[in-house]
């Protein structure tokens, strides 16, 4: 499978964001990339059900949505009524994680499991035949346009080799302080999906842009 780009919505105009969604639309993406931020987990707060609800409307690809907010499982089901196809809740966020993935899956979503940059891989190693894709921050959550953190490169190396090992088809998504110097090392090293904000919608031109992230 060639990687997947999933441009993050954050990064949009939201006050253009039919016009946002149209370029993705008509660009090479594959997924919409969602961020949801309470202020609690993270030190943000991003967008709620409203806006989802415009972007469900608009999008004519799969919605990613990533949650970093506490006690996900208070909202799975809205998430899933408002056009998540996957749903990716932290590890740090999540007290009883495989109860919080098979809710995920009973409602028909892909599950994905976000690890914060401190965070050791290691500790998917009895979870990751469960998920269908394990988010790797490259930054801590909250911002976008934030700087790559070296270490993902190692953390990459390890969830790599771990679903080797465990005969897991997770995918390995890299999000955040994606760019064109990064990218193809990431994809080198086992990424399958790149998550890409900034770099994208502060861009002469977001769907050459993407393009070329789709190249490698
Ligand atoms: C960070 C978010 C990321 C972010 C990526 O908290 O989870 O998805 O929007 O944006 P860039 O690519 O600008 O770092
Ligand atoms: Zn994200």
């Amino acid at each position: 499978m060639s990687h997947l780009i999933a441009p993050s919505v954050l990064s949009a105009d939201f006050g253009n964001l039919q016009r946002d969604c149209e370029m993705l639309n008509r660009s090479e993406c594959d997924w919409y990339h969602v961020d949801i931020m309470d202020g609690v987990f993270v030190p943000n707060m991003s967008f709620g059900f409203p806006v989802l609800k415009s972007i469900q409307q608009h999008a004519k690809k799969p919605l990613d949505v990533h949650l970093m907010i506490v006690d996900p499982d208070r909202y799975l089901e809205e998430f899933k009524n408002f056009g998540a196809t996957n749903i990716t809740v932290h590890i740090e966020a999540c007290t009883h994680l495989h109860r919080t993935i098979q809710k995920i899956k009973a409602l028909g979503c892909k599950a994905g499991v976000a690890l914060n940059p401190h965070t050791s891989v290691s500790l998917l190693e009895d979870i990751i035949c469960d998920l269908d894709l394990v988010i790797l921050m490259s930054v801590n959550p909250g911002y976008g346009g934030q700087k790559f953190i070296e270490n993902t490169y190692m953390k990459t190396h390890k969830l790599k080799d771990m679903t080797v090992r465990k005969n897991s088809e997770a995918l390995i998504e890299i999000d955040g302080g994606v760019n064109q110097e990064n990218a193809s090392k990431l994809v080198d090293i086992g990424a399958n999906i790149l998550v890409a904000g900034n770099f994208v919608f502060s861009s002469a031109d977001p769907v050459a842009t993407i393009a070329a992230l789709k190249k490698l």
